[in-house]
Parts: structure tokens; sequence; C-alpha cells
């Protein structure tokens, strides 16, 4: 009889980590008892760099889970990885990914990662949670335009988060 999965990586690019992430973590904890969020080194998606850097974004992550409570739970830590999600993964014991879908469009994008990710490796699961459909609309991207343009980003991400984009934006005015 297969075991059941104890440990599950959350990954991302979290740059930076919204209230859209929060909600996935929560949730894969609540399935899951330990939860690992990776923070991807950078952003191989487009090929461009992110706007913060890695500490930064693990840093923001660390105090995000901390002010919405989630920390509570306990079974959550937060760790830098770069290189292949598989490895990562394989490194820390895992036996699943666990991440979160807003809409169709990110449905095609995740499929082919975990399409990938189970070819690289066919023992870890790829575990995929609908978002909250208050967050649907919520993305780190939105939220750096939002804030770069001076919009209001208090209901999208945690507090310090939202500190830390205010003295982004200001400083390149
Ligand atoms: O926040 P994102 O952009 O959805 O996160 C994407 C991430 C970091 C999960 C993805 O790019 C990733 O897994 N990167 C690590 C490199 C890797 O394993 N890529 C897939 C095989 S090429």
């Amino acid at each position: 009889m297969a075991n059941h999965i104890q440990h599950v990586v959350v990954p991302g690019t979290f740059d930076p980590v919204t209230l859209g992430h929060v909600d996935v973590i929560n949730r894969a904890r609540h399935l899951f008892p330990k939860v690992t969020v990776a923070v991807a080194e950078s952003r191989s998606k487009r090929g461009v760099g992110t706007t913060f850097t890695l500490e930064e974004r693990v840093e923001m992550l660390v105090k995000a889970l901390d002010e919405e409570g989630v920390s509570e739970l306990g079974g959550i830590r937060v760790l830098p990885f770069s290189g292949l999600l598989v490895d990562f993964c394989r490194e820390q014991g895992a036996g699943g990914v666990v991440k979160g879908l807003r809409a169709m469009t990110d449905f095609e994008y995740e499929l082919q990662q975990a399409d990938l990710n189970a070819h690289l490796a066919p023992d870890l699961e790829s575990v995929f949670v609908m978002s909250n459909p208050g967050f649907g609309y919520v993305s780190s991207s939105v939220v750096r335009e939002l804030a770069s343009l001076g919009g209001d980003v208090s209901t999208l991400v945690s507090p310090n988060v939202k500190q830390r984009l205010k003295e982004r934006y200001a400083s390149m005015d």
C-alpha cells in the first residue's frame, strides 16, 4: 500500500508574496502535516529578473505567514532554492508539489510544468488547489503594477509587503 504524503513543497517566485499565495500555503498545510515553501532564486518563466532579491522575498514571506496567523499552524518553513524543483523536493524528502490555480490561463502553464516534473520525477505528486475566489485576480505582477502607480494594495498583500512596496516604488520616483 502506498504511503500517505507527509511533506509537500509549495514553490513560487513570490515577487512579492500575495494574500493569494498565503491562502494556498494555508490550505496546503491543512491538507499535509509538513509544508516547505520554496522561493525560487530567479524567475525562469519569462527570463526576466525579479523586483525583489531572493533574501527580500524570503523575508517578506516569513513575515507575511506570521502576520496572517498561518505560522501558528506549525509545520511550515520557508527556504530559498535554485536549480530544478524536482531536485529540491528530493533533497528535502517531499512527496508532492502544491500549487494554486486561478484561471484557465494558469492551468495551461501549470499542466506543462506538472507534466515535465512528472517526466523528471515520476514519484513526485503534483497537487492543485483552487484559489479562493476572493483572490482570483490577485497576482504578484498586478500587485507590483498597482503599487507602482500609487494604488492601494492593503487587501491584496500583508502589511510588511505593503510597506516594502511603498519603499521600493517611492525610491524610484
Ligand atoms: O511563482 P511562479 O512563477 O509560478 O513559480 C514558478 C516556479 C518557480 C515554481 C517554476 O518556475 C519552477 O519550478 N522553477 C524551478 C526550475 C524548474 O524546475 N523548472 C521546471 C523544469 S524546466
